[in-house]
């Protein structure tokens, strides 16, 4: 049980970072990227890269939980919360990319930049926070 409790945390620690890593690309490439079609050619595949690494971070956290008897803490519910939260972010980005017209490409690019960095900001605000309770 013991190591796959330490492996899950590795995993868990790899599936973050590979979060924070898709939200650079997606930040970099929003920024470069100007026209529409090849934004969203972009988002097709980097879109569900992310979900792929958030759902890597749910599933070992998940299996944490199992291995520790679901023995919530204060930084588990704060982790829980926070991906439920970067879920509604990703569903509103990739909605409000749908909408977006070659005329309103710039105010997509404004609400992407502020839902991207709000997320940024949630995990590492997280991964401080989680570190120094530990
Ligand atoms: C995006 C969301 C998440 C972030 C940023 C995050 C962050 C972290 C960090 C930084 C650690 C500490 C690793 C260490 O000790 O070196 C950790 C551990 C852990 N996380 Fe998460 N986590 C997230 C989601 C989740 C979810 C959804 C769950 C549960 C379903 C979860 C359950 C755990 C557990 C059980 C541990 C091991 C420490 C403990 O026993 O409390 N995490 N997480």
């Amino acid at each position: 049980m013991e190591y796959m409790y330490n492996y899950s945390i590795t995993a868990h620690l790899y599936s973050i970072y590979g979060m924070i890593a898709v939200i650079l690309f997606n930040l970099f490439f929003t920024y470069k990227i100007t026209e529409l079609p090849k934004l969203r050619r972009f988002m097709l595949i980097f879109t569900p890269m992310g979900s792929v690494m958030l759902a890597g971070a749910i599933f070992t956290g998940i299996i944490m939980m199992a291995a520790k008897h679901l023995e919530f803490t204060l930084a588990n519910i704060v982790m829980i919360v926070l991906s439920i939260f970067i879920i509604i972010l990703e569903a509103k980005r990739s909605k409000s990319l749908r909408f977006t017209t070659t005329a309103t490409l710039q105010t997509y690019k404004t609400t992407a930049y502020k839902l991207l960095g709000i997320e940024l900001g949630a995990i590492i605000a997280v991964v401080i926070f989680v570190i120094m309770v530990r």
